[in-house]
């Protein structure tokens, strides 16, 4: 993993540390969730081909996904991940993607933590654009996005094929406030 200070993210319930491989089962168990995948584009048929991912997560190549574990404070069980993937150096920009388990909801944990790895995002990997996609359909992480302060920049016509069918994705995305919009 290619991050040396973790975001700064303070709350009663969770914080946030580096995902391992022995969250897989527990982040696995509410993945698989109907409710939780339904808006979602994972496909996973095995803890296994979980587990698989880890081998990106854990590689050091400073395009490869971020990954970090949100876990409750009284018994560090994972109740949810955020982080980052389509990391482009070259472009200094990256599209965040999070989840968490259904007990969870409601409690405005995913707005909060959204923030916190959004400006970790712009001061540690000098993000200039953070972008998020979330599918027509899933008006909870809209919400989550407006709530964090993203702009919704369209919707995404068959952009991503999900369990077999192409499907409209709205796009957000929130600037770097110390870089902004460069007009040339
Ligand atoms: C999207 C998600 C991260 C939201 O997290 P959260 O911490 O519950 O976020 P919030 O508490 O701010 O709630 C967001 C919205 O979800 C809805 N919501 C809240 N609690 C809910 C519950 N128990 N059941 C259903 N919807 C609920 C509300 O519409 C809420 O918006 P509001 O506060 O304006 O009413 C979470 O629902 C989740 O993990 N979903 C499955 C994975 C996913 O969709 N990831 C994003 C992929 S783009």
């Amino acid at each position: 993993m290619h991050y040396i200070d973790l975001p700064t993210f303070t709350h009663e319930l969770v914080y946030l540390r580096p995902l391992s491989r022995a969250d897989a089962p527990a982040w696995y168990a509410y993945l698989t969730k109907p409710h939780v995948l339904n808006h979602t584009s994972w496909d996973l048929r095995s803890l296994d081909e979980l587990m698989q991912k880890f081998n990106a997560l854990e590689s050091s190549d400073s395009a490869s996904e971020i990954r970090l574990a949100i876990v409750l404070r009284d018994s560090d069980t994972l109740v949810g991940t955020i982080g980052f993937h389509s990391v482009s150096a070259l472009n200094k920009t990256a599209e965040i993607a999070y989840d968490l388990a259904p007990d969870i909801w409601g409690r405005g944990i995913a707005p909060s933590v959204c923030d916190a790895i959004v400006d970790w995002g712009f001061s540690h990997l000098g993000a200039v654009r953070i972008q998020a996609t979330a599918l027509e359909s899933n008006t909870r992480s809209v919400r989550v996005l407006e709530k964090c302060g993203f702009q919704c920049e369209g919707l995404l016509r068959n952009f991503r094929m999900v369990r077999g069918h192409p499907r409209n994705f709205w796009i957000y995305s929130r600037l770097n406030p110390r870089i902004g919009i460069v007009d040339t």
